[in-house]
């Protein structure tokens, strides 16, 4: 991959240069105009028969495009800063070209070609710019402001954004010039190029020294050049760094806080020094061709120095970034919504009594209405009937379901049933005054008080009251998720943004937020939407089945798991779908996978292919594990925020709630119904289902995201890049 033309051999430019600059002369005209000397010089490439590559004719400013180079975007801007100002030093040195493009209005040109690079400053500032919370330089001024990054950051960080809005600042002036480009007079133009190289105050020049500093202390360090220190070490401390550590000591409150994963976070400050350093350099040679045009001194000995620190600049900016970003993580999830926030169906989703706790007298588990056993005798059974119309007879019954797993509590209770839907009791109370749920007066229009007490049949047999769990199909039961694949649109090149779990029609869905690829990472932030569900029904003949539907699956009480996996794309692919499967019972998901071109965002959905992890309980090797929760309390009741506590290679069964904190009336874990996605949108390689929770709470089963690596895409190949230069070439 050749990068730069700087490691053209020089001895061959030279002399092509010189060969081509004799045709050019030959024909030399008053005309300057740019497009007549594009013409020449497409001429004398076709009398040459194309001897010249494009590599050697792209030292002319005048190939098409930029070499498609799998660079991030903030090495491509830099290096599209380089062509575009060698290109034109070079043209300046023509000694001809230099006194008729003052002549003919050459600051005007020079202003001009700075201005073809407009679009690609604009776009990583905008980048850099987005988001909710004001973008990148807010979401930095909050990591300082943390208590526990009372560090170095805290103390670095103003300084550097001092720095970084003086460059910044007369960068936007020169912007502005660039706009009025038919406007802008001579003097306005020098001033401007004095401002820059201006000996008072500080200059430019030390101020992009000043700011690389903080990324690699030892750059440019006499002591440390002579000794064997290699460049992994010129940064050691830097800024980059300091931020590392400030995320990783920041807690998981602050980083789910996050809209983007830590690793986009420290791309962003990486992106934003180095669009700085660009903003400089410009404004450093812009200002030196328009003094040398206007006649004020040929600084060409800065003019070669400022090139050769600029990419010096680069490449270790570059190294450093691409060490902080290979050891900082790309995944992101979300905090809880607060307990006073959360909303049932918004915020989070139940599967509704899946499994519940259910009082029943023993005498209705059996077929002959005896009570010849206890209540643990009954595992997996049904009911059989409404025994001399006592407690069954006051509350909903399990009539069509299965009851399983029957223990014995106390023989004496007071129940406060609840007639509302979701609940059948709010507590019970035994005898002994122990309590099982959350004790109330029991007095509202949906609550009943019965007291439940077991009696004698037949002198010998105790009728006692058991406590079971229902699983019952119906109408009050949530319990299916759809089997069906989200996609990305593939006929507009867009990939999957966000996820999120929804619940339509009582099923459970994956719902994708999907946005258009463009180049380097980014997405079309017009274009990001969320995409509607596929619609299913539960058909009426279904709705007390526990089978698995048409494109949906049915959770009961033998096959209620769902696995717990991060899925990772291959290396130059993005998320384009997801789905569930069942796998041995389990909900698995699983994710579509399609490669995609780096640097023109093309997606090819042709070779899309599913990515799934196929581990389960019974592989000999790693077999998957199941993740347990210990009487567990209704997830919302939970006054501590959620952290992850989950693996790759887990599952996780939908059980009850605690039996004594909840009476066992709740499905948990709950399900996370808030949106997962970065903001500003990126190219997703990651999907997982996790669990989050607190000990003593059943927690919620969410989605995290991972963000695309881009320390993949920052390698400059140390050959190719080389601190030379083309001098001697030209004059
Ligand atoms: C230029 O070179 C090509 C082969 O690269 C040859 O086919 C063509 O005839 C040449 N044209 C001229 C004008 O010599
Ligand atoms: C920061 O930490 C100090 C003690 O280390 C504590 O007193 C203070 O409340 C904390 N502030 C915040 C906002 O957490
Ligand atoms: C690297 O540089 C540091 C600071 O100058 C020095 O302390 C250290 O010994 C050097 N390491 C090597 C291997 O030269
Ligand atoms: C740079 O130094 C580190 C340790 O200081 C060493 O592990 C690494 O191999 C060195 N890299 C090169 C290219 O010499
Ligand atoms: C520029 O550099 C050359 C050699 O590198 C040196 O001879 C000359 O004095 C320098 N000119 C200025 C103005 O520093
Ligand atoms: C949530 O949706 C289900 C049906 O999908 C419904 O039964 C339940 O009442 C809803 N919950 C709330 C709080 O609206
Ligand atoms: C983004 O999408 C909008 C709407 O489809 C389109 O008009 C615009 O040109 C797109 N931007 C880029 C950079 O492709
Ligand atoms: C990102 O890529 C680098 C290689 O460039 C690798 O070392 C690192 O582990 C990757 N990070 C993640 C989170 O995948
Ligand atoms: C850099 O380029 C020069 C001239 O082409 C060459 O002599 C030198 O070996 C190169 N250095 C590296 C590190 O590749």
């Amino acid at each position: 991959m050749k990068l730069l033309l700087i490691s053209v051999n020089h001895k061959r430019l030279s002399s092509y240069f010189l060969l081509l600059f004799v045709i050019l002369h030959s024909v030399w005209s008053a005309i300057v105009a740019q497009e007549k000397v594009r013409e020449m010089v497409n001429q004398a490439r076709i009398l040459m028969n194309a001897t010249l590559s494009d590599d050697e004719l792209s030292l002319f400013g005048i190939e098409e495009d930029n070499k498609a180079t799998e660079l991030a975007q903030p090495l491509s801007l830099q290096i599209t800063v380089l062509h575009v100002t060698d290109a034109l030093s070079r043209e300046m040195n023509l000694p001809k070209w230099q006194a008729m493009l003052r002549a003919l209005g050459g600051d005007r040109e020079i202003l001009k070609r700075f201005e073809q690079m407009r679009p690609h400053f604009a776009s990583l500032e905008k980048k850099l710019s987005q988001g909710q919370d004001g973008g990148i330089d807010e979401q930095l001024n909050q990591i300082a402001a943390l208590n526990t990054s009372f560090t170095t950051w805290t103390r670095i960080w103003p300084q550097l954004q001092t720095l970084i809005h003086t460059v910044g600042n007369l960068h936007d002036w020169f912007d502005r010039y660039q706009r009025n480009a038919a406007v802008v007079n001579e003097r306005t133009l020098r001033d401007f190029a004095e401002t820059v190289h201006s000996t008072d105050g500080l200059t430019i020049s030390q101020a992009l020294v000043s700011i690389h500093k903080t990324v690699c202390p030892f750059s440019m360090d006499e002591d440390y050049m002579e000794s064997e220190n290699n460049s992994s070490d010129i940064c050691k401390g830097g800024v980059l760094e300091t931020l590392q550590t400030a995320l990783i000591q920041a807690n998981d409150n602050f980083i789910c806080s996050l809209p983007k994963s830590t690793h986009q976070l420290a791309y962003d400050l990486y992106a934003l020094l180095t669009l700085t350093d660009a903003k400089g350099y410009a404004m450093m040679q812009f200002s030196w061709m328009i003094l040398r045009l206007y006649g004020r001194g040929n600084n060409a000995n800065e003019t070669e120095q400022a090139r050769i620190d600029f990419e010096k600049r680069m490449t270790e900016k570059a190294a450093a970034a691409q060490k902080v970003l290979s050891e900082l993580s790309t995944w992101m999830w979300k905090c809880d919504t607060p307990t006073s926030n959360q909303i049932e169906n918004e915020t989070y989703i139940q599967f509704n009594e899946l499994l519940q706790g259910y009082v029943v007298n023993e005498v209705d588990l059996n077929q002959d209405n005896t009570c010849k056993d206890s209540c643990s005798a009954y595992t997996n059974t049904q009911e059989k009937g409404c025994f001399g119309n006592q407690f069954c007879a006051h509350s909903r019954r399990c009539s069509s379901g299965r009851i399983y797993n029957c223990g014995f509590v106390e023989a004496d209770s007071n129940i406060c049933i609840n007639n509302e839907p979701g609940r059948r009791y709010d507590w019970i109370q035994y005898k002994s005054g122990r309590v099982f749920g959350q004790k109330s007066e029991c007095n509202a229009p949906h609550n009943k008080n019965y007291k439940a007490d077991s009696w004698w049949r037949w002198v010998f047999w105790h009728c006692s009251y058991c406590m079971c769990l229902c699983d019952q199909p119906g109408l009050h039961s949530d319990r299916y998720v759809s089997l069906q694949s989200a996609l990305a649109s593939s006929s507009s090149n867009r990939l999957v943004t966000g996820v999120r779990f929804v619940k339509h029609n009582r099923i459970l869905h994956i719902q994708i937020q999907e946005g258009e690829a463009l180049p380097r990472g980014l997405v079309n932030e017009s274009t990001v939407q969320w995409l509607p569900t596929t619609p299913i029904n539960i058909l009426k003949s279904q709705e007390e089945s526990v089978e698995d539907g048409l494109g949906y699956a049915t959770l009961r009480y033998e096959e209620r798991a769902i696995d717990l996996d991060d899925l990772v794309t291959p290396k130059g692919h993005v998320i384009t779908g997801l789905r569930f499967r069942k796998l041995g019972g389990h909900l698995n998901l699983e994710a579509q996978a399609s490669p995609i071109d780096f640097t023109t965002g093309t997606i090819d959905n042709e070779r899309a292919i599913w990515v799934s992890n196929d581990n389960t309980p019974a592989s000999e090797i790693k077999p998957r594990t199941k993740l347990s929760l210990l009487s567990p309390d209704v997830s919302t009741r939970s006054r501590i925020p959620s952290v992850p506590d989950s693996t790759s290679d887990q599952f996780i069964e939908f059980q009850v709630s605690s039996l004594e904190k909840d009476v066992s009336q709740n499905t948990v874990p709950f399900i996370e119904a808030t949106p997962v996605f970065s903001q500003p949108p990126t190219w997703l390689t990651g999907i997982g289902i996790y669990h989050k929770g607190q000990p003593g709470y059943g927690g919620y089963v969410a989605f995290r995201i991972a963000t695309l690596n881009f320390s993949y895409y920052m390698m400059l190949p140390s050959k190719e890049f080389n601190y030379t230069t083309e001098e001697g070439i030209v004059n």
